[in-house]
């Protein structure tokens, strides 16, 4: 049950959702509970709504959860006790497109406190996505590259070699990011980190086993420093990104295991309509009709399993930054600028030569020169 404006009864069970506004409890359970709301929905609650999370914002609509109904006693008026599942205005950044269906589940999932999985080919938005929820949830964000890690322990601190002041050869222990968030997580609870596991299948699969209890009921993780199990609070959570597929070379694939500590959400790239949409509001000096063109080609390319090559959204900016200068804008027609725009962001980024039909390059190249011919038609 979801109570948004006004709720008939207010006759709430452990597992209802509704929308309400917290502020700094003064009452006598204020150690325990250190924030307070009198409201449920837009009507006046007969008992007190209290929560013990710290990272709940103060004065602001949000969204939570019954955990505990506490029935009246003779010694007061009995309580209910609620967990912090987010904002009320949830609102991805409108430049990223992001299917409906898609934003609906990440945010119940991330009210949810799962990790998230973001399975998508290159270029479909994985990282700025990850960094529009963070923004959107008022998270702090943590970008960790897991292409740089080799042992477990690198997720949490890499040993180096540096002179003492004697001259002397030591080794020593360098936080990474993702540590120092933790440490910071610890001290802050009253702050929510978004941790950024990206290229998540490009560390060695054994590194990557040293993060599983992260990701588990368990949420502890190995600390080289302290040579003690360090723990992830609450406030942190994690979002990881793979490309899955055998044309990427140095990933390995994600184990079951691994796989099932997440909840999965495969991206794609955008339909036509929102790709074009995403290029002429960042290429204003492009004209639609062109980026049409352009995007249509790419998906054609996309589209093809003879050649089997992903164009990100990566080549269409590069070709759309291309063609809104005026060196190709004003000094060639428009077939020939776009014929030299895709021959290099389309196919310069994979191997050969267009004039070498045989090569990725070339098979790219016959594809962009068909569907432009198409197009002309
Ligand atoms: N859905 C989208 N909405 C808006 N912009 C997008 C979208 N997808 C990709 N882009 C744009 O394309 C570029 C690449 O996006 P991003 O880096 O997020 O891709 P990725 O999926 O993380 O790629 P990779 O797998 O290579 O890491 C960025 O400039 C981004 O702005
Ligand atoms: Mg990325």
């Amino acid at each position: 049950m979801v109570f948004g404006k006004k709720p008939k009864s207010i006759d709430l069970n452990v597992g209802d959702h509704f929308e309400t506004v917290f502020w700094r409890n003064e009452g006598a359970q204020k150690e325990t509970f250190p924030f307070r709301a009198t409201h449920v929905g837009d009507a006046k609650s007969n008992k007190v709504i209290l929560c013990g999370d710290r990272s709940m914002p103060l004065g602001k609509p949000v969204r939570v959860k019954v955990n505990r109904v506490k029935r009246p006693q003779s010694d007061g008026r009995g309580f209910i006790e609620v967990a912090y599942q987010g904002p009320v205005d949830f609102q991805i950044d409108p430049q990223i497109w992001v299917e409906k269906n898609i934003a609906s589940k990440l945010q119940v999932l991330l009210e949810g406190g799962y990790s998230i999985l973001l399975d998508g080919p290159q270029g479909s938005g994985k990282t700025v996505l990850s960094r529009a929820i963070a923004d959107a949830l008022e998270m702090e964000y943590i970008y960790f590259n897991c292409a740089s890690v080799y042992e477990a322990t690198d997720f949490v601190a890499t040993l180096q070699v540096r002179a003492n002041a004697d001259g002397v050869a030591e080794t020593i222990f360098i936080s990474t990011n993702f540590r120092v968030a933790l440490m910071d997580a610890l001290e802050k609870p009253q702050n929510r980190y978004l941790v950024f596991l990206d290229e998540f299948n490009r560390c060695r699969p054994t590194a990557r086993n040293g993060l599983m209890p992260a990701l588990d009921t368990t949420r502890k993780i190995y600390d080289p420093e302290t040579g003690d199990l360090l723990d992830i609070p609450g406030n942190v959570q994690f979002i990881a990104a793979i490309n899955n597929g055998d044309q990427f070379v140095g990933a390995s694939s994600v184990d079951p295991a691994q796989m099932d500590r997440f909840a999965t959400l495969k991206l794609d790239y955008p339909p036509h309509e929102a790709e074009v949409n995403i290029l002429a509001g960042r290429f204003p000096a492009v004209d639609k009709k062109t980026i049409g063109i352009v995007v249509t080609v790419a998906n054609k390319v996309r589209d093809d399993d003879t050649v089997g090559a992903d164009l990100s959204l990566r080549a269409t900016q590069e070709a759309c930054a291309m063609l809104g200068h005026p060196l190709f804008s004003d000094e060639m027609k428009s077939q020939e600028a776009i014929r030299e725009a895709l021959a290099t962001a389309y196919c310069g980024r994979f191997p050969g030569r267009i004039e070498d039909e045989g090569s990725e390059a070339g098979q790219i190249w016959s594809l962009v020169v068909k569907s432009l011919n198409e197009l002309k038609a």
